[in-house]
C-alpha cells in the first residue's frame, strides 16, 4: 500500500498476521519501545470484546473506587489507548501523554501479544486480557466498522467474509486470543471473557481484586460497583460511552453511529444467517484444530 492509502497494511510479525492502517508504521515502534513501569496494568484486547466495561472496572479497583473522579475524567483520559494515534493520525501523541499519568496507570491496547511493549515481557507486567465470542464480535465489528466509515462493503456476508480473511482492523481474531488463553496461567496474566463478565460480573471482580492484589470490596461496595458498571449506567455516562467522543473525532462516522449498542450475548443469533453462523463456526474450528482446541475450551 502507498503512503495515504486506505487500503490496510498486512504484516507478518513472527508468523502471525496482525491488519493494521498506514498509520501505525509510525507508532510501532515507540509503542514497542515504550517504558513500562512495574506496577502498570494493560487492558489488552481484541476490538468489540469489552474493552471500555473492563478498563472501568480495572480504573476504579486501581483508584480505590473512586467515583467522583470516575465521572468527572472521561475514561481515555484516565487510562489512554495507547494505539490510537495508530489508527488517527492526527492525534496527540499517546505514549507520550502516558508518560505524564501518575502511578499506577491502566492501559489500554488491541495489539496482540507480539505487538506488546518489549518491557511487559521483561518486567512481566499486569496485562488483563478480555476474550468474546467470535460471532458477537463479528456482529459488534460490523456495526462499529461500518458506522464509523472504516469498513466501505455492504453487508454482514461480506463484512465476515474480510474478518475471516484477516482483511479487517486488528485481525487474525483468533491468533490474538489463542495467544492469550495459552498464556492464561502466568502470574501476571488474568484471562476472562466478556460472557464471564455477562454471567456473573461480582466472581470476574473477585478474582481481579486478588490479581491486582487489592483488597477485596464490601457488600457495599460492590453493590455499588456493579451498579456503576451496568450497561444502562455506563450508556448514560459520557466518560465511558464512547458515542459522541468518536462522533466528535471522526469525520466518517454515520448518525447511527453508538458505541453502547446491545450488549448482550448471543446478539449474532438473530442477527446472522444460520448458514454464515456455520461458516464461521467451521472457519473458527479449523483455526482451533491447528491449536488442539475448541471453543468451548476458551468460552
Ligand atoms: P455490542 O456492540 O455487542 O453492544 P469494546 O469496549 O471492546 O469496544 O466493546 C464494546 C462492546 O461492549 C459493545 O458490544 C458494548 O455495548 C459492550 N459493552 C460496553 N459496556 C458494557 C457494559 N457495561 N455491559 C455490557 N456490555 C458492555
Amino acid at each position: 500500500a502507498t503512503e495515504g492509502s486506505d487500503i490496510p497494511l498486512k504484516k507478518n510479525w513472527s508468523e502471525t498476521w496482525c491488519t493494521l492502517t498506514i498509520g501505525f508504521d509510525e507508532v510501532l515502534p515507540q509503542i514497542l519501545n515504550m517504558e513500562v513501569r512495574d506496577d502498570d496494568v494493560f487492558i489488552v484486547t481484541f476490538i468489540k470484546c469489552g474493552t471500555t466495561w473492563m478498563q472501568e472496572t480495572a480504573w476504579l479497583l486501581m483508584n480505590n473506587l473512586d467515583f467522583e473522579k470516575s465521572k468527572k475524567l472521561h475514561i481515555w483520559e484516565r487510562s489512554p489507548f495507547v494505539d490510537h494515534r495508530g489508527l488517527q493520525p492526527d492525534l496527540p501523541d499517546i505514549v507520550e501523554l502516558c508518560k505524564n499519568l501518575p502511578s499506577p496507570r491502566v492501559l489500554k491496547t488491541h495489539l496482540p501479544a507480539n505487538l506488546l511493549p518489549f518491557d511487559i515481557w521483561k518486567k512481566k507486567t499486569k496485562i488483563i486480557y478480555v476474550a468474546r465470542n467470535c460471532k458477537d464480535v463479528v456482529v459488534s465489528s460490523y456495526h462499529f466498522l461500518k458506522n464509523l466509515g472504516s469498513w466501505s462493503g455492504d453487508n454482514l456476508d461480506d463484512f465476515a467474509e474480510d474478518f475471516m480473511n484477516n482483511e479487517t482492523m486488528y485481525t487474525c481474531f483468533w491468533t490474538h486470543i489463542v495467544d492469550f488463553w495459552k498464556m492464561r496461567n502466568e502470574p501476571n496474566i488474568f484471562f476472562t471473557t466478556y460472557e464471564e463478565m455477562k454471567g456473573d460480573l461480582g466472581k470476574v471482580i473477585e478474582k481481579l481484586c486478588k490479581f491486582l492484589e487489592r483488597p477485596q470490596l464490601t457488600k457495599e461496595e460492590m453493590e455499588n460497583i456493579l451498579n456503576h458498571l451496568s450497561f444502562e449506567n455506563m450508556k448514560g455516562n459520557n466518560q465511558t460511552n464512547l458515542t459522541d467522543t468518536i462522533k466528535g473525532q471522526v469525520p466518517s462516522a454515520k448518525e447511527e453511529f453508538q458505541f453502547m449498542r446491545r450488549g448482550i450475548v448471543g446478539s449474532f443469533k438473530d442477527e446472522l444467517s444460520p448458514a454464515l453462523q456455520k461458516k464461521i463456526d467451521d472457519w473458527s474450528r479449523e483455526y482451533l484444530a491447528k491449536h488442539g482446541l475448541t471453543e468451548e475450551d476458551i468460552f
